[in-house]
């Protein structure tokens, strides 16, 4: 289906990183302060590389451009090849501003054979967008993921910090208008609140709902 939202882009979706930038600095001082406390935990400072990049992906908006992972790199003395293949490896670090709400449609194996592809059909159709995608009014990201391990509840979608079980394309509606009418729940606020997990070493406060 046609999306009016932006175009999927020519290299690489909200999941792949773009040409590696120029040198530069975003991290406020309060967020230099946080690297530092992290980085004093470990033996050597590369192995704060995700809590950097959560502090990046805030620090940047939500998302990780060139010259956040560059500013990571500096940061924790790494080649900029090495923090981009981490960033690159795991699905909740950005490359693309996306949506308030970001769906990630899981299609692995037991989702697929439940009716995953119906519920992504049925996205597609209520958002008029594509996967790799967002809507033209920047609230809602479309993307399939692999197995989210909750293969019980198939169909499995991640929102942020949460996620909803037997998901069909019946109640899939019902899930978009609730999101609608929640509060903003901003990639920003999910890097900020990881990050505060993380340093106060608390339990992270996953929910799991059923739609
Ligand atoms: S196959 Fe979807 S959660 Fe495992």
């Amino acid at each position: 289906m046609a999306g009016t939202g932006p175009q999927r882009p020519t290299a690489g979706g909200i999941d792949e990183p773009q040409p590696r930038p120029e040198k530069g600095s975003r991290f406020s001082d309060e967020a230099i302060a946080e690297l530092n406390e992290i980085v004093s935990h470990y033996p050597e400072r590369r192995a704060a590389m995700l809590p950097a990049l959560w502090i990046a992906q805030r620090e940047y908006g939500g998302y990780l451009p060139p010259q956040a992972l560059q500013e990571v790199a500096d940061r924790l003395q790494r080649p900029y090849a090495e923090v981009e293949g981490v960033a690159s490896f795991y699905t909740m670090y950005n490359f693309r501003p996306r949506g308030i709400h970001h769906l990630e449609v899981c299609t692995c194996l037991t989702c697929a054979c439940i009716g995953a592809y119906d519920v992504m059909h049925k996205l597609e159709e209520l958002l008029d967008i594509e996967p790799g995608q967002t809507t033209k009014d920047g609230e809602f990201t479309l993307t399939e993921v692999e197995c989210l391990d909750w293969c019980g509840a198939a169909t499995v979608i991640q929102v942020g910090d949460r996620y909803y079980g037997n998901v069909t394309a019946a109640n899939v509606g019902k899930l978009i208008d609730d999101l609608r009418k929640e509060p903003a729940h901003t990639p920003v606020d999910l890097a900020d609140a990881i990050t505060k997990v993380q340093l106060s070493g608390e339990a992270t406060s996953q929910s799991i709902r059923k739609v």
